[in-house]
C-alpha cells in the first residue's frame, strides 16, 4: 500500500481515547484509523513507568503489524512515560498528546498562572509541568492530580452532584491560583468539560488534548506528504484486548456514535504464535 494510503494507529489504556480518535475523524474524515484499548490492563495512570512502558510497547507493536504510516499515543499516562522510547524505537512518525496540548496552552494564556490535571501517573511524571516551565515561571504553573475522575466519567456521572463534589475537592487550588487556562491532560476528561467550566468560571479556557492533537496529527500528515485525498469516507476499525460490561454505552459516550464492530485481541498470545 502507498505510504499515504495507509491506516493511522491509536492506542489508549481503555477507551477514553476514542475521544481523540473521534477528534482524528472530525478533523481527517478520509483517513482509515484503527483503534487498539488495553481494557484489560487499564488502568495506566496507578501504574508506574516501566509497567506503563512496557505496555506501551506492546500496544504499539500490535498497530505496527497493521502497517500503520503514524502512530497516536492517545493516552496522557503513556505519553508521559514511553513517548520518548516510542519515538526513537518506531519506524513511523509517533505523536503524543502532551506536546499538543502545551502548545494549545501557550497560545491560550493570557498572562496568568496555567494549571494542569490528570491522572496520579501523568502529574507525577512531571512531563507537563517541565514543559510548561520551558516558558513560564514555575510559581505559576498549578498541578493537580485527579484520580476519582475516570471512574466518574466511566460510571457515566457526568452531570451529577458526585462530580460536583469531586472538583471542587480536585480543582479548589487551581481556582485559588487563578489560573487562565486549564490542561485536561487525560482522555476521559473532555467529557467532564461542562462540570469542570461551571466549578472553574467561563473565563478559564480548558485545554483539551483531543483537539490539539488531532490538529498536530494534520500537520504531520501534511508535512511528510501522507495525507489521504478524496478518497471517501476512511475506515474505523476497533480492537480491545478484553470485553468491558459497559463497552457499548460507554464507547458511546466517547465516541458520540455506535461502534459497530468490535474484535478481542489477545496482545501475549498474538506475538508468541
Ligand atoms: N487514558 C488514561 C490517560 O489519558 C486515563 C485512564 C487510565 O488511567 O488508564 O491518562
Amino acid at each position: 500500500m502507498s505510504g499515504a494510503a495507509r491506516p493511522i494507529g491509536i492506542f489508549d489504556s481503555g477507551l477514553g481515547g476514542l475521544t481523540v480518535l473521534r477528534e482524528l475523524h472530525r478533523q481527517l474524515p478520509a483517513e482509515d484509523l484503527i483503534y487498539f484499548g488495553d481494557t484489560a490492563r487499564v488502568p495506566y495512570g496507578t501504574k508506574g513507568a516501566r509497567t506503563v512502558t512496557a505496555f506501551a510497547r506492546q500496544d504499539a507493536r500490535f498497530l505496527l503489524r497493521q502497517d500503520i504510516k503514524l502512530l497516536v499515543v492517545a493516552c496522557n499516562t503513556a505519553s508521559a512515560f514511553a513517548l520518548d522510547d516510542l519515538a526513537r524505537e518506531l519506524p513511523v512518525p509517533v505523536l503524543g498528546v502532551i506536546e499538543p496540548g502545551l502548545a494549545a496552552a501557550r497560545r491560550s494564556t493570557r498572562g496568568g498562572a496555567v494549571g494542569v490535571i490528570g491522572t496520579r501517573g501523568t502529574i507525577t511524571s512531571g512531563r507537563y509541568q517541565a514543559g510548561l516551565a520551558g516558558w513560564l515561571d514555575p510559581a505559576r504553573i498549578v498541578a493537580n492530580p485527579c484520580p476519582l475522575f475516570v471512574s466518574l466519567v466511566e460510571e457515566g456521572l457526568l452531570d451529577h452532584a458526585l462530580t460536583e463534589l469531586a472538583c471542587a475537592e480536585y480543582l479548589a487550588p487551581l481556582r485559588e491560583a487563578a489560573v487562565d487556562t486549564l490542561i485536561l491532560g487525560c482522555t476521559h476528561y473532555p467529557l467532564l468539560k461542562p462540570a469542570i467550566a461551571r466549578y472553574m468560571g467561563p473565563e478559564v479556557v480548558l485545554v483539551d488534548s483531543a483537539e490539539a492533537l488531532a490538529s498536530a496529527v494534520v500537520a504531520e500528515l501534511d508535512r511528510g506528504g501522507l495525507r489521504r485525498e478524496g478518497a471517501g469516507e476512511g475506515r474505523l476499525a476497533y480492537y480491545l484486548s478484553d470485553l468491558p460490561w459497559t463497552f457499548r454505552t460507554e464507547g458511546e459516550r466517547y465516541l458520540g456514535k455506535p461502534i459497530d464492530h468490535v474484535e478481542t485481541v489477545n496482545l501475549d498470545e498474538l506475538e508468541a504464535s
